[in-house]
């Protein structure tokens, strides 16, 4: 008889928060690592669920995917879709801060300076909390202190896994290409990879992931 497939719940790309109807913050995230690891993972058998938000990508074959724009609106999709999964990989660039009010009318310019006030948008992979049988990975960008402060995040976030990318003059994170990762994990594990593209990362988690489940043979 043949087993249902394990749920996967992966995201991808950035948020964007708008300002006003013609304009957003944002970030230089392209999606590639969510895109590459809904890809492996489909290939690998699991029932992808991609929540994305808005990127110049195509949905690999196979995958469900679900587009959202703002990360309260990905934090709604992530609770939905989580329910009945074994795992979530966050490879999304959630904005941390949208403007508090967006304007219903396009801001004019006024020949000075423009205040815009943030606050805070919910931390998605926090706030998900630990479940019985449900795997959390993330991603750390980091600019400096990579390790000590990817450490933090996975403690924090209650992760199991954390993968994190430095920007450094040799080492641009996002797009194609090959970069260096290190990968971390909540039992003390610590794995560096040299010049691997985005496909060989997403295969290494999808790997993990399937050992972890104990699903390997
Ligand atoms: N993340 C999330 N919700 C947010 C911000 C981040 O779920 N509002 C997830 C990201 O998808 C990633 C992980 O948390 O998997 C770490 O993201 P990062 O931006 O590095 O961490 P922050 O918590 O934003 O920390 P800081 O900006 O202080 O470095």
């Amino acid at each position: 008889m043949q087993t249902k497939p394990s749920k996967i719940v992966i995201t991808a790309g950035p948020t964007r928060e708008p300002l006003d109807p013609v304009r957003y913050i944002s970030n230089f995230s392209t999606g590639a690592m969510g895109y590459a690891l809904a890809a492996e993972a489909e290939a690998e058998g699991f029932d992808v669920c991609l929540i994305t938000g808005p990127v110049a990508l195509s949905a690999p074959l196979g995958v469900r995917k679900i587009d959202v724009t703002t990360a309260e609106e990905m934090l709604k999709a992530v609770e939905q879709e989580i329910e009945g999964s074994c795992c979530v990989i966050m490879a999304a660039a959630v904005c941390d801060f949208r403007p508090v009010k967006a304007s219903v009318q396009k801001i004019r310019k006024t020949g000075g300076r423009l205040r815009v006030e943030l606050e805070e948008n919910p931390d998605i992979i926090a706030s998900i909390g630990r479940r019985e049988g449900l795997l959390k990975i993330g991603f750390a960008l980091e600019t400096r202190k990579a390790v000590r402060s990817a450490l933090e995040k996975l403690q924090r976030k209650q992760l199991d896994l954390i993968v994190v990318n430095e920007i450094s003059g040799a080492n641009d994170p996002f797009g194609e290409g090959k970069k260096d990762f290190l990968i971390m994990g909540c039992s003390g594990e610590r794995d560096e990879y040299k010049a691997l593209t985005k496909r060989e990362l997403a295969a290494e988690i999808v790997r993990r992931v399937r050992k972890k489940k104990g699903d390997d043979g």
